[in-house]
């Protein structure tokens, strides 16, 4: 596509222009917009990039193995993976309040990552951040630029003055769909071109409730299935983000076999948008849902009910918490 080479070809140039021979660092967040802007950036300047992932042990299931092995082989960056799975997961315990969460992991997001630049700052001289800001994110913020830290995309306050970077944004002008474009052009992987938005805070905010290991995992299963089904029905593209939430405090009685049960509801989200800012509730055919259904209640043993929730926002947010 000559449209997508021409864009592609001009930022390659710019940012040649903009950093020279020094070493550029990026937060890649598994998302398409740090995926697309890393790339160009490494199109332009090869292994003066160096790419940091934060695994936060959040993501859903896949999300990781993406960033850390398709992607690197689709693009050829020079990669830090840092497991904090651990330090993220004793930070958020015994935590159930939303905005705690959130800035738990603000917190912690920003000491990983600081650490993480610090390690390969002593391998050169790095100046650059990378960041995905799209125009809308300009548009909204005032159109500024300068020096900053990690996107508001990860909930974090800053970084230190003795880490302060001049930002690289090779997305300013564009629009998200332009953005996948130019993605599947820099041959990305497709799933991670089409991902939904995602939110920094991961699947913690999609357990109602404190965050474990045990609940992370039967949630993953659960929105693991619901995926599966809405790719197999072909509406990926359909919907604009499809959240699934666990109400890990809630039980139910449910009848399984000559069983009883008492297990935990999850709860489908799925909705249409163009922005975030209103949505409405995905009309989404029964017999998906149902086999979203079916499927969850028979292979992930915790979970024994599904609700579909049908509220529009205003006044429901499209998250839970
Ligand atoms: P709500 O739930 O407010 O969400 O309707 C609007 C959009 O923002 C995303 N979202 C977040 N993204 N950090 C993020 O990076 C957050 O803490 C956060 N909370 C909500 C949400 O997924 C939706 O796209």
């Amino acid at each position: 596509n000559w449209t997508n080479a021409s864009i592609i070809a001009d930022q390659v140039a710019a940012i040649r222009e903009q950093v020279g021979d020094k070493q550029v660092l990026c937060a890649l967040s598994g998302g398409v917009d740090s995926a697309v802007a890393a790339a160009l950036v490494h199109r332009a300047i090869g292994d003066q990039l160096t790419c940091v992932f934060v695994d936060h042990g959040l993501l859903r299931a896949g999300e990781a193995e993406q960033v850390e092995t398709d992607y690197v082989q689709a693009t050829g960056i020079k990669l830090k993976v840092v497991n904090a799975a651990d330090r993220f997961l004793g930070a958020l315990s015994g935590v159930a309040d939303p905005e705690q969460k959130r800035k738990i992991i603000g917190r912690e997001f920003i000491r990983v990552f600081e650490q993480a630049a610090r390690e390969i700052a002593l391998e050169g001289d790095v100046e650059f951040l990378v960041q995905g800001t799209l125009y809308p994110d300009v548009v909204e913020s005032g159109g500024g630029t300068g020096t900053a830290s990690i996107k508001s995309h990860h909930n974090v306050g800053g970084l230190p003055d003795d880490l302060k970077f001049a930002l690289v944004e090779p997305l300013r002008t564009l629009f998200k769909d332009e953005v996948r474009a130019i993605g599947a052009e820099l041959g990305l992987p497709e799933a991670m071109v089409w991902r939904h938005p995602f939110p920094g805070p991961g699947l913690a905010i999609r357990i109602i409730g404190e965050v474990t290991r045990e609940r992370l995992d039967v949630l993953r299963a659960a929105d693991r299935i619901a995926r599966e089904e809405l790719t197999a029905a072909g509406l990926d593209r359909d919907v604009w983000q499809f959240p699934v939430v666990l109400l890990a405090d809630v039980r139910s009685v449910g009848v399984q076999g000559d069983g009883r049960t008492y297990g935990h509801p999850i709860v489908l989200r799925p909705v249409t948008s163009e922005d975030a800012m209103t949505a409405d509730w995905s009309r989404l055919p029964y017999p998906v849902i149902a086999r979203i259904s079916t499927r969850v209640t028979n292979e992930v043993p915790e979970v024994n009910r599904v609700v579909l929730d049908v509220t529009s926002k205003p006044p429901g947010t499209i998250e839970w918490e």
